[in-house]
């Protein structure tokens, strides 16, 4: 009754959560756990300057706030994506365009690049969901005069032309957050990667003030907290807990940034081998899935670009015309299959004040809130867990499998 596979997962253990309760209690060893960790992020992503945060949602803020400055304080947006992205530039008060993405790689629509063209806006931001790339050239060949912010929050793992998911942008943004691959429990970063990045890293650097923000103990009760009912075996038991919007896409009104906690800093640290040898993992289960994808009649693949390989946070399909509505998924959420993002950035209320361009239809993002349908990849899936999601995935369908239409 309780075992309930989880959607995604990060690799925490109980050595990390002791590694943050130590640091945790040496709030001195903040400084050094921030020099240790940036020059580990500046070699691995090929960044000229790193700001650690408090979250994601936060660096993204101060990229776009650092970006948008050097223009008309405008920026394009994929119009289907976490409602963070809303939240970052709600917070930056920037002008909002949103784009429609391409349900074929989840990239830009490129006629909605050409029609973005037109509005030119200051900085544009790319998000790689679910580690899938995107092709970041041919964003910068569209938007020439627009920088590039890479949200990599979902990126992990992933890369493009031989370079990592994180190091493609001006500026790149990666998060820390615990459903994200590799987790401090919470935290985010901002990475300089040419000129106009390292300028924005050090303005955001100023904004935040203090290398990090207190010492996390709050933090690090729920990173354990994950650790144990993180499993499948208890994993129902949080997720039937209604307050807790586990799986859930919550809208979060803007906070202003801050720096990483101690803890998180140091259980990621600790974590950051572990969560590297579970792309492999990650890999190799999305390559058993995609097999049964491939034979699917109800679902079809999201196609990864040719030079790209994703780091497979979550392996995307889209339901084929009719198979659902609503994202019900009946039969096979206990599997940790989802539906996705519920609604487009358009139907958030709190960005309307912000939005401009609104000419710019994005039709296959709102196809998208109903299509996209996402798999578990992550090392916690049991043999038996394939065999069900095989067999959901080679069913009929709807009718067959439990899958529930309408
Ligand atoms: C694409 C994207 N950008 C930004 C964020 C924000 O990251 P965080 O949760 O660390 O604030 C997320 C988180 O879900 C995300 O998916």
């Amino acid at each position: 009754m309780l075992r309930r596979q989880l959607p995604v997962y990060s690799p925490v253990d109980a050595s990390a959560i002791a590694r943050g309760l130590l640091a945790a209690c040496a709030p001195r060893s903040g400084e050094a756990l921030s020099a240790r960790l940036s020059e580990a992020l500046k070699t691995r992503y090929h960044a000229r300057a790193v700001l650690l945060t408090d979250s994601g949602t936060s660096a993204l803020r101060l990229a776009i706030a650092g970006a948008t400055e050097e223009g008309d304080r405008s920026v394009a947006l994929p119009g289907y994506g976490c409602y963070d992205l809303s939240t970052a530039a709600e917070g930056a008060g920037a002008q909002v365009v949103l784009y429609d993405l391409s349900p074929r790689d989840l990239g830009p629509d490129p006629a909605s690049l050409e029609r973005l063209r037109r509005i030119g806006p200051t900085a544009v931001v790319v998000a790689h969901l679910f580690g899938y790339p995107v092709d970041v050239q041919s964003v910068r060949d569209a938007l020439p005069g627009a920088i590039l912010i890479e949200d990599a929050a979902q990126g992990a793992g992933g890369r493009l032309g031989g370079r990592p998911l994180g190091s493609l942008g001006s500026v790149s943004v990666l998060s820390f957050g615990r459903g994200k691959g590799m987790t401090g429990g919470g935290g985010g970063a901002l990475l300089g990667l040419d000129d106009v990045g390292v300028r924005i890293v050090e303005r955001a650097r100023e904004a935040i003030g203090g290398t990090v923000s207190g010492r996390g103990f709050r933090q690090l009760l729920q990173t354990a907290a994950q650790l144990v009912f993180g499993r499948p075996e208890l994993y129902g038991i949080p997720s039937r807990l209604p307050f807790l919007h586990l799986g859930e896409t919550v809208y979060h009104p803007p906070w202003p940034p801050r720096g990483p906690t101690i803890a998180s800093l140091a259980v990621l640290e600790h974590m950051m081998p572990e969560s590297d040898r579970e792309v492999e993992v990650r890999r190799g289960h999305a390559a058993r899935l995609e097999r049964s994808v491939a034979e699917s009649r109800h679902v079809r693949a999201v196609e990864p670009l040719r030079e790209g390989r994703p780091g497979y946070l979550r392996l995307p399909v889209l339901l084929r015309d009719g198979t659902t509505t609503g994202g019900a998924l009946r039969g096979v959420a206990g599997l940790g299959v989802t539906g996705m993002y519920p609604s487009t950035l358009a139907a958030l209320p709190s960005l309307a004040p912000f939005r401009i361009g609104a000419e710019v239809p994005i039709p296959n993002a709102e196809a998208l809130t109903r299509a996209l349908t996402v798999l578990p990849t992550h090392r916690l899936l049991a043999s038996s867990d394939f065999d069900a999601l095989e067999a959901w995935l080679t069913s009929g369908g709807p009718d067959n499998k439990g899958v529930v239409s309408g």
